[in-house]
C-alpha cells in the first residue's frame, strides 16, 4: 500500500496569509487563514506595503497553526508547496521566504505553485477530477477559461481583456458606497433588487471565449452619474441586480459554450467571485439543461487559502516538480 503524503501549503499572494495541511492532495487536515481585510477596509482596497508588513507579522504564527492543529510532526511532512505567482511582488515574497527557510532548515523538497492553478485544486478537496475539464476562474485578479486535459495541464482558451470580474465587483460597489471588498455586499443587495435596467453584455467577436467588464463598469458609473444630474434616484439593489444579471449571464453562457465545444466531462469553478450567489444560481441553471456535471467548491474554499495551494501542490510533488532554493516570487507567472 502506498504511504499517505502530507503537503504543507503556503499562501501570500494579496491578503490572505494562509498555512494547510492537506493529506494525499484531497484530504484537508488543517487550514489557517488570517485575513487583512479590517485593515485594508479604510483605504477601499489593498495596499501592498500593509499587506506585506501583515504577512510578516501573520506567517509564523499561521505556519504553527497549521502545523499543531495538523497534528503531525515535521518527520511526517513530505513536502512545502508555496504560491510563486502570480500577486503582489512584496506580499508573495513574504510566503517564498518563508517556505525555503523551512524546506533548507528541516530539509524538505519545495514545490512552487501558481496561484490560479491552486484555485482550481481547491474544487479537488471536494471531488475527484474527471478529464477533460473546463474551469471557471474569477476572482479579484483573473477571469479565465481553462481546458485541462489531464493533472497538472492547463490552457487558457479564453480571459479578460481588461477587469477581472472581482475587480468590476468591487469597483461598482464602491460607486454604491459599499464597504471593501465589494463583491459580497453587491451580490447581497443584488438579492433584494431587480433587473429594471439593462444593461450591456459584452459578448465580444462570435467563437471568443474571452471576457471584457470595463465597458459594463462605464454603463454603471454613467447610469448613477445620469440619475444623480437629473436630480433621480436610482434604487441600487436594482443597480446591483442588473449590474451582477450581466456579469453572471456572460460567465455562464461563455461557460457552457466553452463546455460544450470541448466536449468536456466536468466543469469546476473557483475563486473569490465563484462564492457569487447569482453566479451559482445561474451556472446551475444553464447547466441543468446539459448532462455536463457541474461543481462548486464551498465558499470557505473560492477565497484565497492555503488548503488549495498544498492540493495543486501535490499534483505537482506527485508529478516531480522541484523548486530550488532559488525560487522567486513571480507577480505575472503564467499558467500552463
Ligand atoms: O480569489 P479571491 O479571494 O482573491 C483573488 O485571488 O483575487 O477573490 C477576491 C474577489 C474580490 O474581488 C471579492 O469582491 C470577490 O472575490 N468576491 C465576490 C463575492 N465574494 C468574494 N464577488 C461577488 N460576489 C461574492 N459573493
Ligand atoms: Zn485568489
Amino acid at each position: 500500500m502506498k504511504k499517505d503524503t502530507y503537503i504543507l501549503g503556503i499562501e501570500t499572494s494579496c491578503d490572505e496569509t494562509a498555512a494547510a495541511v492537506v493529506k494525499n492532495g484531497q484530504e484537508v487536515i488543517s487550514n489557517v487563514v488570517a485575513s487583512q481585510i479590517d485593515s485594508h477596509k479604510r483605504f477601499g482596497g489593498v495596499v501592498p506595503e500593509i499587506a506585506s508588513r501583515h504577512h510578516v507579522e501573520q506567517i509564523t504564527i499561521v505556519l504553527e497553526e497549521a502545523l499543531a492543529e495538523s497534528g503531525l510532526t515535521w518527520d511526517e511532512i513530505d513536502a512545502i508547496a508555496v504560491t510563486e505567482g502570480p500577486g503582489l511582488v512584496g506580499a508573495l515574497l513574504i510566503g517564498v521566504n518563508a517556505a525555503k527557510a523551512l524546506a533548507f532548515v528541516k530539509q524538505k523538497p519545495l514545490v512552487g505553485v501558481h496561484h490560479i492553478a491552486g484555485h482550481i485544486y481547491a474544487n479537488r478537496l471536494e471531488k475527484e477530477f474527471d478529464f477533460p475539464l473546463m474551469a471557471l476562474i474569477v476572482s479579484g485578479g483573473h477571469t479565465e477559461l481553462v481546458l485541462m486535459k489531464e493533472h497538472g495541464h492547463f490552457e487558457v482558451i479564453g480571459e479578460t481583456r481588461d477587469d477581472a470580474a472581482g475587480e468590476a465587483y468591487d469597483k461598482v460597489a464602491r460607486m454604491l458606497d459599499l464597504p471593501y471588498p465589494g463583491g459580497p455586499h453587491v451580490d447581497k443587495l443584488a438579492a433584494k433588487g431587480e433587473e429594471t435596467i439593462d444593461f450591456p453584455r459584452a459578448w465580444l467577436e462570435e467563437n471568443s471565449f474571452d471576457f471584457s467588464f470595463s465597458g459594463l463598469k462605464s454603463a454603471v458609473i454613467n447610469k448613477l452619474h445620469n440619475a444623480k444630474q437629473r436630480g433621480e434616484t436610482l434604487k441600487p439593489e436594482d443597480v446591483a441586480a442588473s449590474f451582477q444579471a450581466s456579469v453572471t449571464d456572460v460567465l455562464s453562457t461563455k461557460t457552457v459554450e466553452a463546455a460544450k465545444k470541448y466536449n468536456v466531462k466536468q466543469v469546476i469553478v473557483a475563486g473569490g467571485v465563484a462564492a457569487n450567489k447569482g453566479l451559482r444560481a445561474e451556472l446551475g441553471n444553464k447547466f441543468a439543461d446539459t448532462d455536463i456535471p457541474l461543481l462548486i467548491p464551498p465558499l470557505k474554499l473560492c477565497t484565497d487559502n492555503a488548503a488549495m495551494i498544498a492540493a495543486a501542490g501535490f499534483i505537482a510533488y506527485e508529478q516531480g516538480n522541484r523548486s530550488g532554493l532559488d525560487l522567486n516570487a513571480n507577480p505575472s507567472l503564467m499558467l500552463r
